[in-house]
């Protein structure tokens, strides 16, 4: 079984309760929802609206992006997350899928939205995940990411509730962004003085 596949066998099995403990999550967050509200903004600004969700869970967040103007679809791996967030909206378009090879053309999106969807990921295949959604943008369409960020030299891999998973140093990350040709123009570093100690992080590029 490789990692996708038990990330997928860990999320099937956690559906309701995640999408319970996280789908109101953003309520309380002011500095996400606030990045993604900036986000979707500079997405219409490009006058291209379209806008993919990877890793979209139950889709809480395709929805936001919805009501935020854009034409949003929600990717997931796992097929119960994709049936709940089309239960849970059901005017929205949610459909299986991997990072590792989106179903979407070349250059078709103005922004791609990663919300701690690539945590999972080992750290030396999350490149390769960028520059799949490098792939999808438009020029000019824009990418925010956001994951654990850490202080130290190395990405930690750390015993997540649902499935191991990776807190990266911010500016490794920021160089990862950079090395897959986007421009990144913006970072949020929020503490939540979570017991785990990690920052939220978000990063936010352009592709030329
Ligand atoms: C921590 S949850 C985040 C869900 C949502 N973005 C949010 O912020 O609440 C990670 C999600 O990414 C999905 N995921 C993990 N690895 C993936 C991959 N390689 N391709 C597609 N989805 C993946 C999981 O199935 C899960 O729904």
């Amino acid at each position: 079984m490789g990692h996708q596949d038990k990330t997928r066998a860990a999320y099937d099995g956690v559906v309701e309760l995640y999408a319970s403990m996280f789908a109101n999550r953003l309520e309380t967050q002011p500095f996400a929802r606030n990045m993604i509200g900036t986000f979707a903004e500079l997405v219409r600004g490009t006058g291209n609206p379209r806008a993919a969700d990877v890793g979209c869970g139950p889709g809480h967040l395709t929805a936001m992006l919805h009501d935020l103007g854009l034409d949003a679809f929600g990717l997931d791996l796992s097929p119960a997350m994709v049936d709940h967030a089309r239960r849970a909206h059901p005017s929205l378009r949610f459909d299986e899928a991997r990072m590792e090879a989106l179903p979407v053309e070349d250059g078709a999106l103005g922004g791609v939205l990663a919300h701690y969807s690539m945590i999972h990921t080992p750290p030396g295949e999350v490149p390769a995940l960028l520059a799949e959604q490098v792939r999808v943008l438009a020029p000019g369409g824009l990418l925010l990411v956001s994951f654990f960020g850490t202080d130290g030299p190395e990405p930690v891999r750390f015993d997540h509730k649902v499935a191991p998973a990776y807190s990266w140093p911010v500016d490794r990350f920021a160089e990862l962004l950079t090395g897959v040709g986007l421009d990144m123009f913006a970072r949020l570093l929020h503490d939540p003085a979570s017991e785990r100690g990690f920052l939220d992080a978000h990063l936010l590029a352009r592709l030329p």
